[in-house]
């Protein structure tokens, strides 16, 4: 890093949409309970989207992040939204989000690594901003789950929600948040979590169906979540040479309380230092973590600036997982 720029996290921002659909709202239609749903996800609530879809969330909350920082929309050179659920393939959530904000300087584009999304896309962003020749970048995670899971099927309905967050970053003198990171896929083990499947389909080839609904493996992925994450977070810690006790918070994406739980377990860490927000929003895939960081500047227990030390880690469909290391 030593000839690359620094890049610091200068403001971050969410949006979620307004409607909430409680567990007991669930069981109208479906055969499951709220005992079952928070006693094995800890998710009490999610927000759905009525009509809005991911670019609509990801301009809301692109719209946050500049009011929070100041910055003006044309200062902006690349926007990167990390999303599996997208408006459409073409055009990308990214360009309707640098149109609607009017970023007419940002080169824009989608990342999809699933629920690791943030991770891949920050990533990345950092990568671009270090050597480019514009100041800012844009980050955001955002999806509307409710659109491709579904809804007849009770194992994997009741597990997702819908939102959006982000964080604009800075290329500057004095400060690198970005210490370390530690970031993985296996796409042989990608069948345990599959989602918007198109079949081929054309004049010349025999007539085939596919469901695009997203379907997954709940014990394959739990397994592979615990045998892979706590190592990530240990080999991104142990690389930024300083020690586990030294971590100030563990930004785990939200899928399951229990996951958590068992995460900080094997990390021997307090539960404590593993904020939670999965009670109110469900697994919003890549915006768990921003929406997560987002709301723990907003109380205060994170401050920009403080030096504190956080781990976010993402994993997910792919499989793809992964861990940053940043100091604030
Ligand atoms: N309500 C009531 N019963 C249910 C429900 C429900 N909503 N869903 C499943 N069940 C039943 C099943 O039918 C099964 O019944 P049976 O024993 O009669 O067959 C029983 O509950 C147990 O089902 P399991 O799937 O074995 O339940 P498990 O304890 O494994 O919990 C869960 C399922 C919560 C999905 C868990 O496996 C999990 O959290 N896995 C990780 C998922 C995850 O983290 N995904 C993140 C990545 S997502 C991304 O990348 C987009």
């Amino acid at each position: 890093m030593s000839n690359q720029a620094k890049v610091r996290i200068c403001s971050v921002g969410k949006y979620v949409p307004e409607k909430i659909l409680s567990n007991e709202d669930l069981t109208k239609w479906l055969d499951t309970s709220d005992e079952w749903i928070s006693s094995r996800t800890g998710i009490k609530q999610r927000h759905i989207s009525t009509t809005e879809n991911t670019s609509d969330l990801c301009t809301k909350a692109a719209e946050s992040i500049l009011e929070k920082s100041g910055v003006d929309a044309s200062e902006i050179g690349l926007i990167i939204v990390a999303t599996m659920s997208p408006d459409s393939q073409s055009p990308s959530v990214a360009c309707k989000v640098q149109g609607n904000i009017q970023a007419v300087n940002a080169l824009a584009f989608d990342l999809n690594a699933a629920c690791s999304g943030f991770v891949y896309a920050s990533s990345v962003a950092e990568k671009m901003l270090s050597v480019a020749p514009y100041r800012y970048a844009l980050v955001i995670g955002g999806e509307v789950m409710s659109k491709v899971v579904n809804w007849e099927d009770r194992s994997t309905a009741v597990l997702f929600g819908d939102g959006a967050g982000g964080m604009l970053l800075e290329r500057n003198e004095h400060t690198h948040s970005f210490v370390s990171e530690d970031i993985h896929a296996d796409g042989t083990r990608g069948s345990a979590l599959t989602s918007g499947e198109q079949a081929v389909n054309n004049p010349i080839t025999p007539k085939t169906t596919s469901d695009a609904h997203l379907k997954m493996s709940g014990r394959d992925i739990f397994d592979f979540v615990v045998r892979s994450v706590p190592k990530s977070v240990k080999d991104v810690v142990e690389d930024s040479q300083i020690e586990l006790n030294d971590v100030d918070y563990f930004i785990l994406h939200q899928a399951n309380a229990r996951l958590i739980k068992a995460v900080s377990k094997k990390l021997k860490q307090p539960i404590e230092k593993f904020p939670q927000n999965i009670q109110h929003y469900g697994n919003t895939s890549a915006a768990s973590i921003p929406i997560l960081l987002e709301e723990l500047i907003e109380q205060g227990d994170i401050q920009l600036g403080s030096n504190q030390t956080i781990v976010l880690t993402g994993f997910g469909g792919g499989l793809t997982w992964g861990s940053l290391l940043i100091k604030l």
